[in-house]
C-alpha cells in the first residue's frame, strides 16, 4: 500500500486569458508589475482553498530552466480514490486509457509493455499487486476532473504568466502504477508538473 503510486501529471502549455489575472484588481496587477515580484497564490485567490503551494522566488528562478519542487494538497482528494478512478477510466473513450505490464526495461517503447490480460477495472482495483502501469490520458475531457485541473493550472498561471504569457492547451494525465514499475524512457516537450498524490515515484 505504501509503495502504491498514483499521481496526476498536469501539463501546462499555453494561454490566452486566465482566471488568475482576470480576477486580479488593477492595483494588485500594478504592484506586481512594478515590483517585478511574483505574488503568492494566497494574495490572488483568497476565496478558494489552495490546491498548490508554490514558492514564487523558486518558481521565477527555475521555471523552464531546471526541475524544482512544488507542494500540493491533493492527497486524499476524493477524485483520486481508486473507486473514482475506475469510474473515470470507464467513462472516457477506451483509447484514452493505456496500460501494460510494469516490469519492463527503460528501453521498451512507451506503451510497448506486455499485455496483462486484465481489464481496466481489474487493473485499477488490483493495482497494488498486479504489476501494472496505467495512464489515463486527457482527463480534462471529464467535467469534474477538468475543474480540478483548471484550478491547479490557474494557480500555476499566476506565476507563469509573467515569465511566459499565454498558457494554452491544458491537459491532465493520471498515472496509476504498481510498486517498482518502470516507465520507458521518453521526453515530454510541454511544461509539465508532476503531482504525486499517493506512494512514491
Ligand atoms: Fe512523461
Amino acid at each position: 500500500m505504501q509503495d502504491r503510486k498514483i499521481w496526476i501529471d498536469v501539463f501546462r502549455n499555453i494561454v490566452h486569458h486566465f482566471d488568475g489575472y482576470r480576477k486580479m484588481d488593477k492595483r494588485k496587477h500594478f504592484e506586481i508589475t512594478k515590483r517585478k515580484l511574483l505574488p503568492s497564490t494566497d494574495e490572488l485567490k483568497p476565496w478558494l482553498p489552495r490546491l498548490l503551494d508554490i514558492d514564487g522566488e523558486t518558481f521565477r528562478a527555475s521555471f523552464n530552466r531546471s526541475p524544482f519542487f512544488i507542494k500540493h494538497n491533493l492527497a486524499g482528494h476524493r477524485l483520486f480514490s481508486l473507486h473514482r478512478l475506475i469510474e473515470l477510466a470507464s467513462r472516457l473513450p477506451e483509447e484514452k486509457v493505456k496500460y501494460n505490464g510494469a516490469h519492463i526495461s527503460v528501453a521498451t517503447g512507451l506503451y510497448g509493455g506486455p499485455r496483462t490480460g486484465l481489464s481496466i477495472r481489474e487493473t485499477i482495483r488490483r493495482i497494488e499487486e498486479c504489476r501494472s502501469w496505467m495512464v489515463i490520458n486527457n482527463v480534462e475531457l471529464d467535467p469534474e476532473y477538468r475543474l480540478l485541473m483548471d484550478r491547479c493550472l490557474d494557480e500555476v498561471q499566476v506565476f507563469s504568466e509573467a515569465i511566459d504569457p499565454g498558457m494554452c492547451r491544458r491537459e491532465g494525465y493520471i498515472f496509476i502504477s504498481s510498486p517498482h514499475s518502470v516507465t520507458p524512457f521518453h521526453m515530454d516537450p510541454e511544461y509539465n508538473f508532476l503531482l504525486q498524490v499517493r506512494g512514491e515515484k
